[in-house]
């Protein structure tokens, strides 16, 4: 039996046809006589019925249906009788009088109810992902997917770009992650890595004059995972010859306004909003600010110094800092409500939430155990940095920058979801004029701040190129010609325009401490590939995954990928990953020592 419509398709014009539908069954109520079904297939659900009077032994038959069989219909649709129509699906005016019913499949016992998926608790989900994936939701969100990418291809396309692919079975790239390792059994000993991104490989590709290239490519990185984080994802990674930053920046503005209007048929504003490094760092704690609200952090450090809280002048004089958020109409909360809220600041790493309640706008009136060691005035001039009116609550956090930041960031966005203060929509904002450099404490040396590629800005090339590699100021102020896209919130891309001259990269290898021996090994055919004319280039990934998780709405990507991965990187389906035969071990002359647990 072929289907002549899907379910979800049904009309009210199609009154008085016969037509043949197939699907799986989703819900069944027996009425004893009559037997509904609702029937589903991608497109949605439509409702049939069985009469004791078909025939043949079809109503039979269809007592004996069960959830997620597969079944094939035949029949007449007609009108529901009035009272009975569903106006809350686009199939509910009509229904199928089924007068024959083929069984293309039966379903054994469902391992949770299909109706309360989302209940069923998502290590139940990811095991029976095909089960999960037939959720309309699911399904949605599958198809979405799909129509970012199709705008996306359509649009590069359109421009000029070509999609090649690069190796999976690689060099490690340092994208700052560890490398998933792929043992080679034809060459004992050695390991291709899978790529964290194919950055070095489109850099090439811009040598070997191909001039604009894309592709929507698979990055594998072995890192600390979170609900916008897997150990595989998908990044839309472009790179150009012969751009400038503003060039990659109009192309993506132009490139979301596409997908926004091909995919959710919003129109996006641009250009969109820019922000330094610096800038967005001072105003909201880090460098990925969600824009849709304020609650902007504001400096304190000034004020601070003017009292005797020796919890801040310790900080001040620690080369820390004191910053401050204002809780609008937040002055009510309890002594218990604080304290959660300072339990909660310090599971962010501060050491503690200084607090003072506004009481009255008009002069007088703040109360704070820590009012004490501040004159009134300056009491105010808080108050008024913050707008903190009557009813207010202003919290501080006093440390060093990291974690003044980190804290502060973390409370706003969680105020901001209490507080209701976060409007629905998208906000674009750069990141740009990142510092080229970022000193790692740890290790007691520069990295680089985006990858290692990345250019200084033009005033700052030559300032490194003569600079002392020690000279720990200079090389902190360098800046460089790197972006960031951010949405709601989310760092959904980044990019930066690279380094095209031997010379300069070099030097940058320098700077970062890797012995020319290294980078040779490591990467030696880059730095050999940048002296046979290499074009001025630069480019940007994207995060498709997040990217899709905020069209949809959703607040994992793992809502967005078929087949995900859990926090510990397992496949729950596959069971991936998994031990291995002792003579695959052989074959790659590997031995295991691994702990017993
Ligand atoms: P970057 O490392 O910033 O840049 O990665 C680009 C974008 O990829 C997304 N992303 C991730 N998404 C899900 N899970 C992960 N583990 C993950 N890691 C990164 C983010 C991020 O903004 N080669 C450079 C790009 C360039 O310079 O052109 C790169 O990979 O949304
Ligand atoms: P204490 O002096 O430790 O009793 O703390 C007095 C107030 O300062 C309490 O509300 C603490 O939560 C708060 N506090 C302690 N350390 C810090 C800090 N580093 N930054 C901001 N507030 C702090």
């Amino acid at each position: 039996m072929t289907r002549d419509k899907s379910c979800g398709e049904l009309r009210e014009s199609d009154i008085g046809s016969n037509l043949s539908l197939a699907g799986w069954v989703f819900r069944r109520r027996d009425h004893g006589g009559l037997i509904f079904i609702d029937l589903r297939d991608r497109s949605g659900l439509c409702q049939i019925v069985f009469n004791p009077d078909i025939a043949g032994d079809s109503h039979t038959n269809a007592h004996d249906l069960r959830a997620e069989y597969v079944i094939a219909v035949s029949g007449e649709i007609r009108r529901r009788p009035e009272g009975t129509e569903n106006p809350n699906i686009p199939t509910g005016a009509v229904e199928m009088y089924v007068n024959k019913l083929e069984v293309l499949n039966e379903s054994s016992p469902l391992p949770y109810n299909m109706e309360e998926a989302a209940d069923a608790g998502e290590a139940l989900r990811l095991k029976y992902r095909y089960l999960d994936l037939r959720r309309p939701e699911m399904q949605q969100n599958l198809t979405t997917r799909h129509k970012i990418t199709k705008a996306t291809r359509d649009y590069l396309d359109e421009r000029g770009f070509l999609e090649i692919e690069t190796p999976m079975l690689t060099k490690s790239t340092p994208e700052g992650a560890r490398d998933y390792l792929v043992p080679s059994r034809l060459n004992p000993g050695h390991f291709y890595a899978l790529p964290q991104s194919p950055q070095l490989f489109k850099q090439i590709l811009m040598v070997a004059g191909m001039e604009k290239y894309f592709q929507i490519v698979k990055c594998f990185r072995d890192e600390d995972l979170r609900a916008d984080r897997q150990p595989e994802f998908t990044q839309i990674d472009l790179e150009m010859s012969f751009v400038d930053r503003e060039d990659v920046i109009s192309l993506m503005e132009e490139m979301m306004k596409k997908i926004f209007k091909d995919v959710l048929s919003i129109d996006i504003e641009t250009p969109f909003q820019r922000l330094s490094f610096h800038e967005s760092m001072e105003r909201f704690g880090n460098d990925k600010p969600d824009m849709r609200f304020g609650l902007e952090l504001k400096d304190m450090a000034d004020l601070a110094m003017k009292g005797t809280f020796k919890v801040f002048l310790d900080a001040i004089n620690d080369r820390g800092m004191v910053k401050a958020l204002n809780g609008k109409g937040m002055a009510g909360l309890s002594r218990k409500d604080i304290d959660t809220l300072t339990a909660e600041a310090q599971s962010y790493g501060a050491k503690g939430l200084a607090w003072i309640k506004v009481k009255s706008a008009s002069g007088g009136g703040f109360e704070s155990p820590i009012a004490k060691f501040f004159p009134e005035e300056i009491l105010k001039k808080m108050a008024e940095r913050l707008e903190a009116k009557e009813g207010d609550l202003m919290m501080f956090v006093a440390d060093k920058p990291k974690i003044t930041y980190d804290a502060l960031s973390r409370l706003r966005l969680a105020l901001g979801e209490r507080l209701n203060l976060i409007k629905p929509g998208y906000k674009f904002v750069w990141i740009t004029d990142f510092p080229l450099l970022e000193w790692d404490e740890e290790e007691n040396r520069f990295q680089a701040m985006h990858h290692p590629f990345t250019s200084p800005m033009n005033e700052d090339i030559e300032k490194m190129l003569s600079g002392n590699i020690n000279d720990k100021d200079l090389l902190s102020s360098l800046k460089a010609k790197a972006y960031d896209i951010v949405l709601n919130g989310y760092e959904i891309g980044g990019g930066s325009i690279r380094i095209h001259r031997q010379d300069v990269q070099k030097k940058m290898f320098d700077v970062l401490n890797i012995s020319e021996e290294e980078a040779k090994v490591k990467f030696g055919f880059l730095l050999d590939a940048l002296q046979y004319g290499a074009p001025p280039h630069g480019g940007i990934a994207l995060g498709l995954d997040r990217l899709v998780m905020i069209m949809v709405g959703a607040t994992s990507i793992r809502d967005v990928i078929a087949f995900p991965k859990t926090q510990k990187a397992v496949c729950m389906m596959s069971g991936a990953p998994s031990t291995v035969e002792p003579k695959q071990l052989r074959e790659l002359y590997i031995k295991t020592d691994v702990p017993i647990e």
